[in-house]
């Protein structure tokens, strides 16, 4: 992980949010390339999800909801993390995990193994409050949402009504979440500003297991096909008394992080839990009418849901690989290419000879379709490493060769092959190996 960590700021994935203030514990910031790698990853997830499917739609909801919402959600209740302190150095705990923490004072004790006793365990709230308008009293309390599950559940009506979709279908949705994480860790892995990929699929109750199943295998499928080796993807099937009260099966898609097997994405079958309650609490029939049979009722729901930090922080650890080439050590991130920040690396073999205004023309001409990277200084083999380490998975160099037969060198990070490619050719030829 320091490893990662420290690529990740030197070549300006991922920078400590307020970096020159000391730091704000556990918030984080994308870099130039980090913005492009996430960028690319959500796109891939909506593309998956909602482009290339007839029963997918999308929703773009606000982040400050009606606080009833949270009420009925049962996040005011129940969105809890049984928390120590300890009355010596004042630190505060999660009670249920405290054999993996460390003391802040000691760190090779754990809390409580000080001089310090820790207190009895008291729940706390995950959920950012702030409040609306000018008057800061319990009437204007507005939560930040910690998940964005909710937005589409208080839409189902807007969108069944507003799209010729009928059960089985699904609302996806991206965007920021909130929790107030006792314990933050390990990088973007659990972090206190996190954004979420989810999508409520709803069908009727009876259909409900088969399309937990599919949903639990489709996206397993979609990390192996954006390049996760599948020793490092698992599937951890629920105990029943680990699913939450609402819900009838669940399943953890696992990564085997530098730092263990972990939570990656949550496939659950949320049942009617949440279309009964805020039908309840509102007021509003949020059943589903079937004019084809006459009934009327509350689709269960299948909920993929997945963090966009942790899936960018999976394909890094993924992506981070260490080779020899002519006997000189090599860093690459062998990112997917439809994830790769940059796509290609155009470079003048030197900075002379006219060699620099061809390659300008190359890059003008890529970098329409293709996020590129123009570069004519220091050593040739130096640029490549660098690219290699950023994870471009395509270097054009434009030589004096050029000059006589209007080709290019195309080099491919992962084998090292070098090709010459027409500059006419240079886009179709990028088009087949590279997916939008
Ligand atoms: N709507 C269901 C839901 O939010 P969750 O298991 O609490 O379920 C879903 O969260 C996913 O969101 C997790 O699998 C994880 O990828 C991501 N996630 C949750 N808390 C996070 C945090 N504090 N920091 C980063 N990602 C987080």
């Amino acid at each position: 992980m320091a490893r990662l960590v420290a690529l990740c700021k030197r070549r300006g994935f991922v920078f400590q949010s307020s970096e020159i203030y000391g730091g704000l514990r556990s918030c984080w910031d994308y870099g130039p390339l980090g913005v492009e790698l996430k960028r690319n990853v959500k796109d891939a997830w909506w593309r998956s999800i909602v482009r290339a499917r007839p029963d997918v739609v999308g929703i773009d909801c606000s982040i400050l909801m009606h606080p009833k919402v949270w009420e009925t959600s049962g996040h005011v209740e129940g969105f809890n993390d049984p928390m120590v302190d300890c009355k010596l150095c004042k630190a505060r705990f999660r009670a249920d995990t405290l054999e993996t923490q460390q003391c802040p004072k000691k760190p090779s004790l754990r809390p409580g193994e000080c001089e310090g006793e820790l207190t009895e365990p008291r729940q706390f709230n995950l959920m950012f409050r702030t409040h609306m308008g000018p008057v800061e009293d319990e009437g204007s309390v507005v939560y930040l949402r910690p998940e964005t599950a909710q937005g589409i559940f208080v839409n189902f009506k807007n969108v069944l009504d507003t799209s010729r979709l009928r059960p089985p279908f699904g609302i996806a949705q991206q965007g920021k979440s909130f929790r107030n994480e006792i314990v933050t860790e390990n990088f973007i892995f659990r972090s206190r500003e996190f954004e979420q990929m989810e999508m409520e699929f709803f069908v009727p109750p009876e259909e409900a297991d088969r399309w937990f199943a599919y949903w639990r295998q489709a996206r397993f499928d979609w990390f192996k096909d954006l390049g996760i080796s599948e020793e490092n993807l698992r599937l951890r099937d629920h105990g029943e008394d680990e699913l939450a009260h609402y819900s009838k099966a669940c399943t953890d898609i696992e990564y085997k992080f530098p730092f263990g097997w972990k939570e990656l994405e949550g496939i659950a079958n949320r049942t009617d839990f949440d279309l009964r309650r805020h039908s309840e609490a509102s007021g509003k029939d949020l059943r589903y009418f079937d004019d084809q049979t006459g009934q009327r009722y509350f689709p269960y729901v299948i909920e993929p849901a997945l963090g966009t930090d942790r899936a960018c922080l999976v394909f890094l650890c993924e992506a981070l690989q260490e080779d020899e080439v002519g006997g000189e050590k090599r860093t690459v991130m062998r990112f997917h290419p439809a994830l790769a920040p940059i796509k290609v690396g155009i470079f003048p073999l030197v900075k002379k000879g006219g060699l620099p205004e061809i390659a300008q023309r190359v890059r003008k001409e890529l970098q329409e379709e293709f996020a590129v990277f123009y570069d004519e200084k220091g050593a040739i083999g130096r640029r490549y490493r660098r690219q290699d380490e950023c994870g471009t998975p395509y270097c054009v160099t434009v030589d004096f060769d050029t000059k006589e037969d209007d080709t290019v060198t195309v080099r491919e990070r992962d084998t090292l092959e070098q090709v010459r490619v027409p500059i006419a050719d240079l886009r179709h030829w990028f088009r087949e190996r590279i997916p939008s």
